[in-house]
């Protein structure tokens, strides 16, 4: 996500001087079965190891995710007063107002608390949201959103409306038109009834905005492999499917590190998938999320440039009362926004063009 970072600063800086709604990026929203992996699959996306994960159901209420980009003053302020020491990643809850938790383990821990209080001890499931803010300077200002899983059979207290209790959940928060379904489904279950993507379906029937996960590559029976499913050919998804190797349940237990996994996901993708490799894994995913996110953008342009035009023109007839020269200065805003939607948005293709492109929009800040 790191790539988009500059760009979407400099955007909401623009939509800020000139009083538009605040450039509004979708929340990503995760869905599928109990225990198909979509925790691991927004721990991949966030980098960082802070989401109760297992077997059985683990996740028992949304889980809003907002992450907040911050800059050094942000970071100077929420310095550590006792060691002085600067504190560059830090989370708040919202319901433990004010607290700040500089420990990943910590927030981890109070994220099962939570759980616990508002969905009991056992494995009931509670439609009301835990949400936390991550401060960081290497997030984009983007909402995520964890959910529990589809699931079929009642079990401990849960009532026997739970199936539909999540159904409702989880349609509640993919119903939303400006968020993007991440539909996970495990390769050892049969993608042609993968549920994920039918739930999907019921919101967005074009499939606009769902993007397939396929998790669990690496645990495929012997003899099988998921070539047909990657390749669209059993289920075809318009924005894509993309096949990922999690941590497992071992990994969990032994601590491996996020970066160690990716890293291992990578080695086990050219092995075993070698044609698919390049556009498979956790960083791909990150990557075609970027690019669906610039599109996102390219969409929200036109009304940004409309809303200058407008401004531009009351300034110009502001200044002539005055018998003023008209300055140029909103002018080479809206040349340098022209110039992000015609020069990248047109071909929007992976991260290295989208650091460019700060670059196009470096003179923004400064133009005011
Ligand atoms: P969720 O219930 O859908 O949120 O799933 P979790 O992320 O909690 O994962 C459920 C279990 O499956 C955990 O024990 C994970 O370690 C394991 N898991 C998830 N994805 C993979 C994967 O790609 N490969 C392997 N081997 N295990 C995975
Ligand atoms: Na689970
Ligand atoms: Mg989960």
């Amino acid at each position: 996500m790191e790539g988009l970072i500059p760009v979407v600063n400099k955007l909401q800086d623009i939509f800020n001087i000139v009083g538009s709604d605040s450039l509004q990026l979708p929340q990503i929203v995760v869905v599928g079965v109990q225990s198909s992996g979509k925790s691991s699959v927004l721990e991949n996306l966030v980098g960082r190891d802070f989401l109760p994960r297992g077997t059985g159901i683990v996740t028992r209420c949304p889980l809003v995710l907002q992450m907040i980009h911050t800059t050094n003053e942000d970071t100077a302020q929420c310095s550590n007063e006792e060691t002085n020491e600067e504190v560059k990643e830090w989370v708040k809850f919202q319901h433990t107002k004010g607290k700040i938790f500089r420990s990943f383990k910590q927030v981890k821990k109070e994220i099962e608390l939570e759980t616990q209080r508002l969905s009991g001890n056992n494995k009931g499931i509670s439609s009301e949201a835990i949400r936390l803010k991550i401060f960081s300077p290497k997030v984009l200002n983007l909402t995520l959103v964890d959910l529990p899983g589809l699931m079929k059979i009642p079990v401990g207290d849960q009532p026997d409306d739970i199936e539909e209790q999540a159904r409702n959940l989880i349609l509640r928060y993919i119903s939303n038109p400006n968020s993007i379904i991440l539909a996970v489904t495990p390769a050892n279950v049969d993608f042609a009834t993968s549920e994920a993507l039918q739930m999907a379906r019921i919101v967005d029937p074009d499939g606009c905005r769902t993007l397939a996960v396929v998790t669990k590559l690496d645990l495929m029976d012997a003899g099988t492999d998921a070539i047909d499913v990657l390749c669209g050919r059993i289920v075809p998804v318009k924005l894509g499917i993309i096949g990922i190797v999690n941590r497992s349940q071992l990994d969990i237990n032994k601590g491996k590190s996020v970066q160690d996994a990716i890293k291992d996901e990578q080695a086990f993708l050219q092995k075993k998938y070698p044609s698919f490799a390049n556009r498979s894994g956790s960083r791909y995913l990150s990557i075609t999320l970027n690019r669906l996110l610039m599109h996102h953008i390219r969409d929200c342009l036109p009304d940004l440039k409309t809303r200058l035009n407008v401004l531009t023109s009351q300034y110009q007839s502001l200044l002539s009362t005055y018998g003023e020269e008209v300055q140029e200065k909103s002018i080479t805003l809206l040349q340098i926004i022209t110039k992000f939607a015609t020069e990248y948005c047109n071909t929007i293709d992976g991260t290295s063009k989208i650091i460019e492109t700060s670059e196009i929009c470096g003179g923004a800040r400064i133009a005011y």
